[in-house]
């Protein structure tokens, strides 16, 4: 079939839902009006120019590099994470749409706004709930989905290793929390600010993508001696104390090397977003030292059970004097562990109202992991399979994967290799 067939039998698909979507969320698209639209699309539209990373804002973290940012970034205490659809029909059009995103992008990160907004003929280019903030360690990270190389014939550019995950036991995946042709993980020291700048990206896009599901998610990060510790989840323990901490350790589990998947993808990652729902009304009524045996490491301190600080050595091998394990072996680390490969978790909690069904908090964690393969996440999530004792506290909700590009160079943009290997 050629690429214009192909093309013209994916337009036919497009909902009216999405129709509404492309218009600028129903109502709205229809009050801003032509006029309105193409003011917008001046400002920014179609804008290719280079812009530079400011040296001289507060808490900016570097756009241009070898990898992108919000991976082995520190932890923001915020997330706005975002799964968009395509609607364009052409790779020139997902080029330029990638093209549109780079200066803005740089924008957002430099603690700027994404264009004018004096102009009081049109409506202001930068939707402007960002202005007066700093740079709030901002950082963006795009990827793509399996499901866009299903539109997209990109030939044998697609990665062997992209395509969706596996169903996993006791899954209970929702369509509305999953997939997606493209993400953008917008992270920030300031909720506003990362959800400023996915708003501003996806309007920059009218048209070409819709929102296909979003979810925000926050983290307390406690500083000690000005240093930031590791962050509870809302169970209570610290998550994150198992992570790549260097730049060596990175480019051995986190970021793709030359030769070890398509070239477009070197310095890039895999994606794994999980919406796991937490029961905490139930873990609420469960003793502590049961918690704990559900991690493997004291509440307190985050130690391995048997040991005092955090950082000691998790030694799941290791027996009491009965000869039972320290550690159980139902346990969610002992299980992680046990499966023999690593990754990078950079996860947020989330608390989205109420659930209907049972009047009981619709909260949990919004499990993101970064890895060179996406086979360390099946691995590992088959060995916590029907086993891991959290699963009686916790239940999968939505899940995507989606392939990050490497980090972006100057005069260069967003997935430029994915398009310039065509
Ligand atoms: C609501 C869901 C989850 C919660 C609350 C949770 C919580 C935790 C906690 C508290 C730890 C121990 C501290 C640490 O090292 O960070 C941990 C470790 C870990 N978790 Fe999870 N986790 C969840 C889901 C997952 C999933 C889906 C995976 C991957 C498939 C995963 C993989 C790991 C790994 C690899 C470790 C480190 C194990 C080691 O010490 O080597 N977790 N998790």
């Amino acid at each position: 079939m050629t690429e214009e067939k192909k093309d013209n039998l994916f337009e036919k698909k497009i909902s009216r839902r999405q129709m509404l979507k492309m218009t600028g969320v129903g109502a709205a698209g229809v009050a801003i009006g032509a006029s309105g639209m193409g003011g917008i699309l001046s400002a920014f539209g179609r804008n290719n120019a280079v812009e530079e990373d400011k040296t001289n804002v507060k808490n900016k973290v570097k756009f241009y590099g070898k990898n992108q940012s919000g991976i082995m970034t520190p932890s923001q205490t915020n997330i706005y994470f975002a799964s968009l659809t395509v609607l364009v029909k052409t790779k020139a059009e997902l080029a330029q749409l990638f093209k549109d995103w780079t200066p803005a992008a740089v924008k957002l990160m430099n603690g700027e706004t994404v264009g004018d907004v004096t102009n009081i003929m049109v409506p202001p280019a930068d939707t402007g709930e960002a202005v007066g903030l700093d740079a709030k360690n901002l950082t963006l990270t795009f990827g793509v989905g399996p499901s866009l190389f299903k539109k997209f014939d990109f030939g044998d550019q697609k990665p062997k290793e992209l395509k969706d995950l596996p169903h996993f036991p006791k899954d209970q995946l929702q369509e509305e929390y999953s997939g997606g042709d493209i993400c953008i993980q917008a992270c920030a020291d300031d909720p506003q600010v990362a959800f400023h700048a996915v708003r501003n990206l996806i309007r920059i896009a009218t048209g070409r993508v819709s929102l296909k599901w979003s979810q925000a998610g926050f983290n307390a990060i406690p500083m000690k001696n000005g240093k930031p510790e590791t962050p509870r989840n809302l169970f209570a323990f610290k998550d994150g104390t198992e992570n790549p901490r260097d730049a060596a350790d990175a480019d051995r589990v986190v970021f793709i090397q030359s030769g070890e998947s398509k070239s477009w993808l070197t310095g890039g990652t895999y994606l794994v977003a999980r919406k796991v729902q937490m029961h905490l009304e139930t873990w609420d009524r469960t003793a502590l030292d049961e918690q704990e045996a559900t991690f493997g490491r004291h509440r307190d301190t985050g130690a391995p059970l048997g040991k005092t600080s955090e950082f000691e050595a998790m030694e799941i091998d290791r027996k009491d004097k009965n000869g039972e394990n320290v550690v159980p072996e139902t346990s969610h680390v002992f299980l992680a562990k046990k499966a023999n490969v690593r990754l990078l978790r950079r996860s947020y909690s989330y608390a989205s109202g109420v659930m209907d069904s049972t009047g009981t908090h619709d909260a949990g964690l919004l499990f993101i992991s970064f890895q060179k393969d996406p086979n360390q996440f099946i691995k590992i999530q088959n060995s916590l399979g029907r086993m891991d004792k959290m699963n009686e506290y916790i239940t999968h909700r939505g899940s995507a994967l989606f392939a990050c590009f490497p980090g972006v160079k100057k005069g260069s943009f967003i997935g430029e290799a994915l398009f310039n290997t065509l």
